[in-house]
């Protein structure tokens, strides 16, 4: 609950005087402009723009170290709504601080009376000249930083500023995603105090109520090797790897039941999930997905891998016989799993009855084809690519880079294919930055960060940016922890976020409240 100790304020401003005056990162409610966004529906929706804010002291890059903040008409400095904290980070590059869009949730959170809050941050792409040389401002962990800065900012005008700062709910979408993500787990870390303090971000806490995280690109150290597990089905046939190619993925493949089994997770019906069962927890997962949008009117074909329930008719058409191929055994009202006879009173054979209604099993390599055939799948590695099969750098060598726009490796596997040397290893610190932009780090265990207890993850169900494993180890290593995760791969998804507005907004509404 935000407090309002008015006369507490008073107090310390007149004990700290001229000080408290000139702090750069005082919120001042009265430096606003008065906008409006018309919904899709027609309707108007009307707030104060405070734009523009710098969130730290020490600012190194004006075009994105800056926030604007957003308040619906009608909610009060002193209303303790919750605020939405949404990030444009994409392809791990630099973002600068948006306007609220009608067609995404920040729209709809104004609409909804949520404070909204969307900073810029560097990245990959950001530079500065300094004594006439570039300086490349945003490398990892640099836009985390920003983010956490922006996130500090509310914490520390909590008392001055509309919106509940122990409410505030991150979202963002792939690399943002990732973002979001981490904001989620490294709340207070210690890790990131030193950098925050050089930056003169504010003395603040920078924890958040929850994570809305769409398709996270993240757990970037381990991604190269869950893609080629997952996805080694396709190489001989819709993926077309050729032989150097299949060799890496093969390698690559190789890691990922190691790591499976280093992350220790156990899966909601107390099983320790590790490669020999996930292809059938993944296969459940997406099943469920698939119930669900038939159940929405959705129509699947079964050229993708679904299998349907099919049941035996007697002759009479008298309705369902046999139980369900695979899966959970659930039967039609009144059958009870009682087995059919498998003849007719005629000694005939029965009709089978198909149900494309009722999801019975999936063939995971046909799907897993289906969705390559949809977006052609990345090419191994997927992420750390830089110098193993082809020399351009992807968004993810670019962002552990260095100051000087060099890109660099992130994997020992990547590495050192890179410099053909098999005993190379990742240098100290920049193996402590790709330690700082892993969520994966600070879930669970020791962790000394104050993890977000609230988290919606959705990856879509023919998203191929990222192997499925990613999204679904985070939401099981987050569920093994006890927070509330809502996790889902919908159905029909590509690379995507911000949908589905009015189930997103019905689970902050319900978390928002405690319930
Ligand atoms: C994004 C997508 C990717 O496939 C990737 O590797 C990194 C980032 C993105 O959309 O943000």
């Amino acid at each position: 609950m935000k407090r309002r100790l008015w006369f507490t304020m008073a107090f310390a401003g007149l004990c700290l005087g001229a000080s408290a005056a000139g702090d750069a990162l005082r919120f001042n409610a009265e430096n606003y402009t008065l906008k409006s966004l018309q919904m899709p529906d027609g309707e108007m929706v009307s707030y104060k723009a405070y734009e523009g804010i710098y969130y730290v002291k020490n600012v190194e890059d004006s075009t994105y170290q800056t926030l604007n903040l957003y308040v619906p008409f009608g909610v009060k400095d002193t209303d303790s709504v919750p605020i939405l904290l949404r990030t444009y980070v994409g392809g791990y590059m630099a973002s600068t601080a948006k306007t609220p869009s009608a067609t995404d949730a920040t729209g709809r959170a104004l609409k909804e009376g949520y404070v909204v809050c969307i900073p810029g941050s560097r990245g990959a792409n950001s530079v500065v000249k300094r004594n006439g040389e570039e300086v490349y401002t945003g490398i990892a962990p640099n836009g985390l930083l920003d983010l956490k800065a922006a996130v500090r900012y509310l914490h520390y005008n909590d008392e001055v500023m509309p919106g509940d700062a122990n409410r505030i709910f991150t979202d963002g979408t792939s690399a943002g995603g990732a973002m979001s993500a981490l904001l989620g787990a490294t709340g207070n870390g210690k890790d990131y105090e030193p950098y925050l303090e050089k930056m003169g971000a504010a003395p603040a806490r920078d924890e958040v109520f929850a994570a809305i995280c769409y398709c996270p690109i993240t757990d970037l150290e381990h991604a190269d090797c869950e893609y080629e597990w997952l996805y080694s089905c396709t190489n001989d046939g819709i993926r077309g790897l050729d032989e150097s190619q299949k060799a890496v993925s093969e390698e690559l493949a190789a890691l990922c039941p190691d790591y499976l089994r280093s992350l220790n997770l156990t899966t909601p019906s107390g099983e320790k999930l590790t490669a020999d069962n996930y292809r059938n927890y993944l296969k459940n997962l997406l099943m469920a997905s698939m119930q669900r949008a038939l159940q929405e009117g959705a129509e699947i074909p079964d050229s993708i891998g679904v299998v349907f329930y099919q049941e035996k008719q007697d002759f009479m058409g008298a309705g369902p016989r046999r139980s369900r191929p695979s899966g959970e055994r659930r039967f039609p009202e009144g059958l009870d799993g009682r087995e059919a006879p498998s003849f007719g009173p005629a000694g005939r054979p029965p009709r089978m009855e198909l149900h494309t209604d009722f999801v019975a099993d999936l063939n995971l390599d046909r799907y897993l084809t289906y969705v390559a055939s949809v977006t052609p799948l990345k090419t191994p590695p997927a992420f750390d690519q830089e110098g193993v099969l082809v020399e351009t750098a992807s968004p993810e060598n670019k962002v552990f880079g260095n100051a000087q726009g060099e890109s660099a490796n992130f994997t020992i596997f990547s590495l050192q294919r890179r410099t053909k040397d098999s005993n190379a290893v990742l240098d100290e610190e920049l193996r402590h930055r790709i330690y700082l932009m892993n969520p994966m780090n600070f879930i669970g265990g020791d962790s000394q960060t104050t993890l977000a207890g609230h988290w919606y993850i959705r990856h879509g169900a023919r998203d191929r940016d990222t192997s499925f494993l990613v999204p679904v180890n985070l939401a099981t290593k987050l569920q093994n922890t006890g927070v509330e995760v809502d996790f889902a791969l919908p159905w029909n998804r590509p690379h995507t976020g911000d949908y589905n507005l009015d189930d997103l907004f019905a689970w902050m509404k319900r978390v928002a409240e405690g319930k």
